[in-house]
């Protein structure tokens, strides 16, 4: 028998050995230990590793349980965003966890943009205007007064959204919250198999697949292909990353004088996401040896963009650890601001993230909002969240 010869430009479907070290070139690399490299500091305190590492080259080496390239120039951000068939999916880290591991965040090229092109238009910006008044209602009904955690409210209010969004309500409350809270866990809660969990959420997704209420999200996927497993995937997307953004925005909505206006607003979304990109690190396995700026490195080697890395570079952006809105009345440069990834991989729900949290956030703005006290900063999880509380008060 011999072997069917495979379609031109496209790599093998096996997914290549992995990049061995001694397959690098020579590259930066942060202080390591002798045999466990990196792998201690990045458990105990990732986001100074990376700043480490960025001070010293980009892209730069890290010995973690295998060698990965960081990198996070515009440069790096357009090479590995932009070729998702030599910057797979598959294998990457986001296939660590349970809640990602599946659908669209899976699949790579050729089945990606067919996939793609049948879930975007339910997540286009206008259709999603159709949801507004509903979601206004939703943040309407819940506006605290006196002292309130921001954090604690976040994480309440975007399943409150997800709900509506979705299901018009029809998924119970404690059922969504006990699918979304290991998420919001340090790690590794989110990467631990939930196998009986999971069965009750996609039994609970194939009932209301079957009978989608009108006008919801899910009656507009539910003809397609893995609906069910899809939409599991897009709820676990959304929860965490949107609801730690929603309570940073409001923790600097605080600090602003005077009320703001929807283009204010935008701007605090914006600027909030670029010191705290909750998505901070995103990975690949390189399919097939690539060249970058004069270095060729390896087929099966990991690899990381770093919109948090990317967000901080003084060439990109002046004074990059002031929080200054205004900044984006200029536009971001090119694959410099990445928040939601960018390419033919953006962010599926990045039209439904933005519009979840202009409702949730004007409320506040009327310049009525004040900081209490609480530790903004950021601790590493499958996303990037504020430790917390972050207690403000609206009188
Ligand atoms: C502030 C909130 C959000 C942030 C910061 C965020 C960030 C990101 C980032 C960085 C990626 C790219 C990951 C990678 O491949 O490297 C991504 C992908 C994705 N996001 Fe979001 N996201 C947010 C909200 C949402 C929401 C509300 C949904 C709901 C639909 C969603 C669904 C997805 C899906 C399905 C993908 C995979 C797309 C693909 O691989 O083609 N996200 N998001």
């Amino acid at each position: 028998m011999t072997a069917s010869p495979r379609p031109p430009g496209r790599p093998p479907e096996r997914p290549p050995r992995r990049a061995r070290l001694r397959d690098l070139p020579p590259l930066p690399e942060p202080a390591a230990q002798p045999v466990a490299g990196h792998l201690g500091r990045w458990g105990r305190e990732p986001l100074a590793l990376l700043r480490e590492g960025a001070t010293l080259g980009d892209p730069f080496l890290l010995r973690l349980w295998r060698p990965a390239v960081v990198g996070a120039s515009p440069a790096w951000n357009r090479l590995v965003l932009g070729d998702l068939d030599t910057f797979r999916s598959r294998g990457s880290l986001s296939a660590l966890s349970p809640y990602l591991n599946g659908g669209v965040v899976m699949t790579d090229p050729p089945d990606h943009a067919p996939r793609r092109a049948e879930l975007n238009p339910t997540f286009h910006a206008k259709a999603l205007e159709a949801l507004r008044a509903d979601l206004e209602a939703v943040v309407a009904d819940r506006v605290p007064t006196g002292r309130f955690d921001a954090l604690d409210w976040s994480l309440d209010t975007v399943p409150a959204m997800l709900n509506r969004a979705f299901f018009a309500d029809r998924y119970p409350e404690r059922e969504l919250h006990a699918f979304f809270a290991p998420l919001h866990r340090p790690l590794p809660g989110p990467l631990l198999p939930r196998p009986l969990a999971f069965r009750r959420v996609h039994a609970r997704l194939a009932a209301l697949v079957a009978d989608p209420p009108e006008g919801s999200l899910i009656a507009h996927l539910a003809g397609l292909e893995n609906v069910v497993e899809e939409v599991r995937v897009s709820l676990a997307a959304a929860f965490d990353t949107t609801a730690h953004t929603l309570a940073w925005a409001l923790w600097y909505l605080a600090e602003q004088e005077g009320e703001l206006d929807a283009p204010r607003i935008r701007r605090l979304i914006q600027e909030t996401q670029r010191l705290y990109p909750a998505g901070w690190l995103g990975s690949r396995v390189a399919s097939r040896p690539f060249t970058f700026e004069d270095r060729t490195f390896p087929a099966g080697l990991l690899i990381f963009y770093s919109p948090y890395l990317t967000h901080r570079r003084a060439d990109l952006w002046p004074e990059p650890e002031r929080f200054v809105p205004d900044r984006f009345d200029a536009k971001p440069p090119p694959w410099g601001y990445v928040p939601f990834s960018a390419g033919a991989r953006i962010c599926l729900g990045m039209h439904l993230a933005k519009l979840m949290m202009e409702v949730a956030l004007t409320p506040f703005a009327d310049g009525g909002t004040r900081i209490v006290e609480g530790d903004p900063e950021p601790r590493t999880g499958l996303t990037l969240s504020p430790r917390g509380p972050l207690t403000l008060l609206r009188p």
